[in-house]
């Protein structure tokens, strides 16, 4: 299965699924990875893995239409068949729900529905609650709404720091995300 990675920052998921790949435990071809925002850390991950990078932004594009059209051309020339998004901190619009339904996958570090868009762990700290976790799910035209694919709870102990709440967030992501890419592979197959 020919898969794109969509990232905007760290990467550290696009690592987890580089690792994942290189080790056999992700029986799929990272045929691009695509990146809003041209300086990203994420960039030298890739070239350290020899995955071919697109980045450009928006404005470059001109605009989130023409961005997203210039990338299914890319990714159609390329014949990518599942969209991971790994930390790519865009909401994506029409011309990529049309090329790919049902064919964009989204990590997300809290037990959606709850604290659903940006900065959940913040919010997930601030509130105060007890426990917490890690959604995968698939791309639909709202935020962080679509079909519901694997969760994982993580209980808070009440004496962590945020960095402490969002390291064991990170490390549930790293191992989970691979894992769940490989079964959604597997039951296309
Ligand atoms: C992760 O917490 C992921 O759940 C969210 O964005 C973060 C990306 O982190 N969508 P990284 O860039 O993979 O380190």
């Amino acid at each position: 299965m020919k898969l794109a990675l969509f990232a905007s920052g760290n990467g550290s998921n696009v690592q987890a699924i580089i690792d994942a790949v290189e080790k056999n435990q992700l029986t799929a071809e990272l045929v691009c990875l695509i990146c809003d925002k041209p300086k990203a850390h994420v960039i030298g991950r890739a070239v350290a893995a020899h995955i071919p990078i697109w980045t450009s932004t928006y404005k470059e594009q001109g605009g989130k239409d023409l961005w997203e059209q210039a990338v299914v051309d890319y990714l159609a020339m390329l014949g990518v068949e599942m969209i991971i998004l790994a930390g790519f901190m865009r909401i994506i619009g029409n011309r990529l729900l049309r090329a790919y339904p049902q064919r964009i996958l989204n990590i997300h570090p809290s037990l959606l529905p709850q604290f659903p868009g940006l900065h959940s762990i913040q919010n997930v700290f601030a509130a105060g609650v007890s426990e917490t976790g890690v959604t995968i799910h698939w791309v639909d035209e709202g935020v962080d709404t679509g079909p519901i694919v694997a969760q994982e709870r993580i209980k808070i102990d009440p004496t962590w720091t945020i960095e402490q709440l969002a390291s064991a967030i990170h490390t549930v992501e790293h191992r989970l995300y691979p894992q769940i890419i490989q079964q959604v592979i597997q039951s296309f197959t």
